[in-house]
């Protein structure tokens, strides 16, 4: 079983990826595959809604977008993890994720997922809620920990010293190890996944 933990900030080795880090030590410690997937220091554009993605499953700008769609196939979990800028999701995130999720529900559909942010101060709640709406309208389970996962500083070595937001990161990981191990057991034990319904479309006007 693997999980991507996306760092969705323009520092490679900043905050958000010493909080990840401390996720994917514990995912590690139980047995699950782990990848730090970092989306970059250069522009990312947002969504251009052209459709094309739904002509070759590609999107049409090809940065680290379709790298990652590359990924997702072979994962069963992900965290995103997100700096917060102005109490939201960095814009680079907020880009990629808009392009990632775009008419892509049945590619993530039952794979577990989670948000993980780091703030200086305030922010942190909104940016969990921005962040776990593209799962929540996926069909992912979300993984939660003993409090909202969130760690403070403005250097990784702040970051450190958040002793509790470091502990939220641990059981994060003990939590969505647990839950990937479940669902694999039930699995074998002949749990099938959810039939659902073909999606039906309104516009709230017929
Ligand atoms: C453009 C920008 C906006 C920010 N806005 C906030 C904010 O609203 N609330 C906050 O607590 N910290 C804010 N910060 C501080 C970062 O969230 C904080 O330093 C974070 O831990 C950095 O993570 P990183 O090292 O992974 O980029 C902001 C930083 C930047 C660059």
């Amino acid at each position: 079983m693997k999980v991507i933990l996306v760092n969705g900030s323009p520092k490679q080795k900043g905050c958000t990826y010493t909080a990840l880090k401390e996720v994917e030590k514990q995912l590690n410690k139980n047995n699950i595959e782990t990848e730090i997937f970092w989306i970059g220091n250069k522009p990312i554009s947002g969504c251009l809604g052209c459709g094309g993605c739904s002509k070759t499953g590609k999107c049409v700008i090809d940065d680290k977008v379709n790298e990652f769609l590359e990924k997702v196939k072979e994962s069963d979990g992900f965290v995103f993890g997100s700096p917060v800028h102005f109490a939201a999701s960095s814009g680079m995130l907020s880009s990629f994720m808009d392009r990632v999720f775009y008419g892509r529900g049945k590619l993530f559909a039952n794979k577990v997922a989670s948000a993980v942010v780091s703030c200086r101060r305030g922010g942190a709640t909104a940016t969990v809620d921005e962040i776990n709406k593209y799962f929540l309208i996926s069909n992912m389970p979300i993984v939660s920990s003993q409090y909202w996962n969130m760690v403070h500083g403005n250097t990784p070595e702040e970051v450190l010293k958040d002793a509790e937001g470091m502990q939220t990161m641990r059981t994060l990981g003990n939590n969505m190890a647990w839950l990937l191990q479940s669902i694999e057991a039930g699995k074998k034990a002949g749990v099938n996944l959810p039939e659902n319904e073909d999606i039906i479309r309104t516009n709230f006007i017929r």
